[in-house]
């Protein structure tokens, strides 16, 4: 069986806060269910080893690395994930024609990873979209942190100066939630007291598979 999740386009609300802020938050994001088992999928491949250092370019030294970023990864393949995963990527792709129909964007593909930041983990300010990233255009972190408290740190913290509001907004990790925002955007993990699990994803303006000839 072919699993999918009920599909609800944006509110205006969030339409025009998006608009306003380039980062939108969306509590209970997933049917319970299916963030469980989406939980569970990442656990699977923890399991199996299959998690690596997260990395932040070719011409960087792995020793630079772990001083911007700490946190573990496992990319996602879309035509041969777990069902739930498959599900979730299905979703992502109407949210992208959403997006693309609301903001004029022209998203195209995705690439997308689980991520674990083990105790103490952290990730540097930095922005998802540069030079040799130019396609990733918007940002979608899933948390899927059961109890995530306050004093659990590990907070996402968006720093938004050259938006029509300038400042800094902190997002804890807390379980179901969604934090999608403009990938040119400074921002930031800051270090967690207690292992930390998401999905990311980027959706992009070019398909994966030119990238992957033209470089
Ligand atoms: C990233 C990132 C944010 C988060 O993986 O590039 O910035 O809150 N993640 O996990
Ligand atoms: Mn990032």
């Amino acid at each position: 069986m072919v699993l999918s999740i009920p599909f609800e386009e944006f509110s205006s609300d969030q339409i025009e806060d998006f608009a306003n802020n380039e980062y939108l938050i969306i509590d209970d994001f997933l049917p319970q269910d299916m963030a469980e088992k989406l939980l569970k999928e990442l656990k699977f491949w923890r399991k199996k080893n299959k998690f690596k250092k997260g990395g932040i370019g070719k011409s960087l030294s792995h020793k630079v690395a772990e001083e911007v970023r700490r946190d573990e990864i496992k990319w996602i393949q879309k035509d041969s994930c777990l069902p739930h995963t498959a599900a979730y990527m299905e979703y992502l792709d109407k949210l992208s024609a959403t997006l693309n129909r609301n903001f004029f964007l022209s998203l195209k593909d995705m690439e997308a990873m689980y991520a674990i930041y083990e105790k103490g983990a952290f990730y540097k300010t930095h922005r998802d979209r540069f030079h040799s990233q130019p396609h990733r255009v918007i940002s979608v972190v899933l948390y899927l942190n059961p109890n995530w408290k306050p004093t659990h740190g590990g907070e996402l913290v968006i720093h938004t100066e050259g938006t029509k509001k300038t400042g800094s907004i902190s997002i804890e990790p807390v379980y179901n939630r969604l934090a999608l925002f403009r990938s040119e955007l400074l921002h930031e993990v800051i270090p967690c007291h207690k292992t930390r699990y998401s999905v990311t994803t980027w959706l992009k303006d070019q398909l994966n598979e030119v990238t992957f000839v033209a470089i």
